[in-house]
């Protein structure tokens, strides 16, 4: 049986070997550092999927955010299961427990942008009831600075009283 739990710190080792399934590099300390900031954050969704031995095979992080043009909506900017866990309702549980969040949010939609090279993820969300809004080119540029400074900015609101 598979239960979900929102992540904790001690799980960033295990979230970076699902990252490295990917392909992409995945230092555990800088996915600890990352959660150490998000996990505190109530615009910030992490959760995890985890096994009866309590073996993370799956984990999900979702962002609500206000957008001018668009409105409020949470997007879901990372997913992953497990290869050993696949089809087993992994990933549909997580998804469902991210819109569930959203909902009582009132976010108006739920969103994600998915690699066009993810190729079961083109199945899955549609089989989950989303549907294909637009192709898009990500543009990309390689600043100096670590990050962690405009993390920290983003939390007090800008103009506030504080
Ligand atoms: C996409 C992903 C999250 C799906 O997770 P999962 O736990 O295997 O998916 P589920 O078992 O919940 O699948 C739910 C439904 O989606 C569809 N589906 C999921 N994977 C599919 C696949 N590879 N091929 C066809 N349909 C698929 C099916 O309809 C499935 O229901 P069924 O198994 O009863 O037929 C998982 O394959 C994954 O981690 N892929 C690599 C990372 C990725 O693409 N992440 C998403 C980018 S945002």
């Amino acid at each position: 049986m598979v239960v979900l739990r929102p992540a904790r710190e001690s799980d960033a080792a295990a979230i970076s070997q699902l990252i490295a399934q990917l392909g992409y590099s995945a230092d555990s300390t800088a996915t600890q550092q990352r959660l150490g900031r998000l996990l505190p954050r109530e615009d910030h969704l992490v959760l995890v999927a985890v096994t009866k031995g309590e073996t993370v095979c799956g984990w999900l992080h979702a962002h609500a955010a206000d957008a001018l043009e668009s409105g409020f909506r949470v997007e879901i900017v990372g997913l992953v299961v497990g290869r050993e866990m696949k089809r087993k309702g992994v990933g549909k549980a997580l998804v469902e427990q991210a819109e569930r969040w959203a909902k009582a949010l009132g976010a108006e939609a739920i969103v994600v942008r998915s690699n066009i090279k993810r190729t079961e993820s083109h199945a899955f969300y549609p089989a989950l009831g989303y549907t294909e809004s637009k192709t898009q080119k990500v543009y990309r540029k390689q600043l100096s600075a670590t990050g962690l400074k405009a993390s920290k900015q983003a939390s007090p609101p800008l103009g506030g009283s504080a």
